[in-house]
């Protein structure tokens, strides 16, 4: 007789958010500035910050600041996770905003402030059995990195870094046991802003500086591993890709070898290194292709020695778009909204936003990333942005969204069929935050509207969404009432 895959027990069924871009109170408590305080809100952030001449001041005549304020998590966080445990997560991914720590990034003694809150939120998780995962750095770099050191490719940001990592390491270690180093570090790829502080004006556009980002990042990353495993031998400590499924668009054996390519350049780098302690052996082709050699980069014996004693404990990843690489016909429409490029696939619909949503694509990755690795593998980020319409009573009827989230977890239990050992669900934006790409409230991923518009009006109070309903269903009954 057919029987549904099971979940496996203990199955970490919770949702992500990231500092930046809800906890708001950008200078209370003694925080500085990070990247995303400087980020203009709307869906030209990232081509105003690439401006040759930007100079990253705030300019509140010209720009709005959505991250500023957030949905003001830093206030509410005990009814934010009251509601979370309301749903019955079983783990909340968060990250820790890297200047409420260090607010320059540069300094030696942390600031005691910023790391209370942390220890008020964690222990409000603890208080609902709701187990945290941690993102060490997830798109929030002291500004000050950027603007004094010209960001990630400055090799003094390992030290900052790992600093940084001691103090939430060993002050948080004995109740957090999940943690991620840098969030979608492979994103740089296409957009060095977030990750590794690279702009136009500080030399972002060159591929060589954004691979010294990289390697600067492998080598804080494996460091802080070490750190976390000195500390408790049971920590398991991830990295964190952007998975985007790379398909060829045909069967050409050109478009084939094209799709290899962009796999090992976009999906598979970083997490070679990370998960392999060690550059893989297309690394020097890779770099040849952009222009430069490994013997470019500032690395030293001991990086080398440090990155192959350090490897990740589990593969994190987000997930929300496939992609398809045809470089035979050029008369094909480019998939516009992917943040990952890549060619329109006639199979898939999209997203409001223009990303192709494809759960069968969620199933491979899985599979992917568990084979080639031999390692766990969490899906930390998955979801649909949207526009939601609520009714008089701020209810939203989200079917869209409950569909989208439906089907991907569809795949995970495939995926668990497939052999996979995947350890949680973590959908994105649990509860509706800023847009990283585009700065909006208005593409909300959550299943709690918060009601604020994209010019920062609204009451910030909270509610309930049809999926809110929807995905307790399916936490409790562990994946079976779906
Ligand atoms: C990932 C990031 O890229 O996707 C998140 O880790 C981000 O920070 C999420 O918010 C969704 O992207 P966006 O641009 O819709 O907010």
């Amino acid at each position: 007789a057919f029987m549904m895959q099971q979940f496996p027990e203990g199955f970490l069924w919770g949702g992500a958010t990231a500092a930046n871009q809800l906890e708001g109170a950008y200078q209370e408590g003694g925080k500085g500035l990070s990247i995303a305080d400087a980020l203009p809100g709307g869906p030209e952030r990232f081509k105003i910050v690439d401006q040759p001449d930007f100079d990253w001041s705030i300019d509140e005549d010209k720009y709005t600041y959505p991250n500023h304020k957030g949905i003001d998590f830093y206030h509410h966080y005990q009814e934010d996770i009251a509601l979370f445990a309301e749903i019955g997560f079983k783990c909340y991914r968060f990250s820790i905003a890297w200047s409420r720590i260090f607010p320059n990034g540069d300094e030696t003694q942390p600031n005691e402030d910023g790391l209370q809150f942390y220890d008020r939120v964690i222990d409000e998780c603890l208080k609902y059995n709701i187990e945290p995962v941690i993102t060490i750095s997830h798109y929030e770099m002291p500004l000050n990195l950027v603007t004094t050191y010209g960001g990630g490719k400055n090799r003094a940001l390992i030290g900052f870094y790992e600093r940084y990592a001691r103090v939430v390491l060993t002050r948080f270690a004995s109740r957090v046991k999940y943690w991620m180093t840098f969030n979608e570090i492979n994103s740089a790829l296409h957009f060095p802003v977030m990750g590794q502080g690279l702009v136009a004006s500080n030399g972002g556009n060159e591929m060589q500086n954004r691979y010294q980002a990289w390697h600067n990042q492998f080598v804080a990353g494996a460091k802080a591993v070490a750190i976390g495993h000195q500390l408790r031998s049971d920590l398991q400590i991830g990295c964190m890709l952007l998975y985007a499924t790379t398909y060829a668009y045909d069967a050409n054996p050109v478009n084939q070898l094209a799709a290899l390519k962009e796999n090992q350049a976009m999906n598979h780098f970083c997490g070679d290194v990370q998960v392999r302690g060690q550059y893989p052996l297309y690394t020097e082709s890779l770099m040849n292709h952009y222009g430069f050699s490994f013997k470019d980069l500032e690395v030293t014996d001991e990086d080398l020695a440090v990155l192959a004693a350090n490897p990740v404990d589990y593969i994190g990843f987000s997930y929300y778009m496939s992609t398809a690489v045809n470089v035979t016909d050029k008369s094909l429409a480019t998939a516009n909204g992917n943040l990952v490029g890549g060619v329109t696939n006639p199979f898939l619909k999209s997203s409001d936003w223009g990303w192709q949503i494809d759960p069968t694509g969620l199933r491979i990755a899985l599979n992917e990333l568990a084979n080639r690795y031999n390692k766990p593998v969490f899906v930390v980020e998955n979801g649909l942005g949207a526009v939601d319409q609520p009714d008089a009573n701020h209810f939203v009827q989200d079917d869209y969204r409950i569909n989208y989230l439906r089907e991907h977890i569809e795949a995970i239990r495939g995926a668990i069929a497939d052999g996979v050992q995947v350890m949680g669900y973590t959908p994105w934006g649990c509860i509706d935050l800023v847009s990283a790409s585009t700065g909006q409230m208005s593409k909300r991923y959550g299943f709690i509207y918060v009601d604020l518009d994209d010019e920062g009006h609204g009451s910030m109070k909270r509610y309930r969404k049809a999926s809110f309903e929807w995905y307790k269903r399916v936490i409790g009954s562990n994946g079976e009432k779906m």
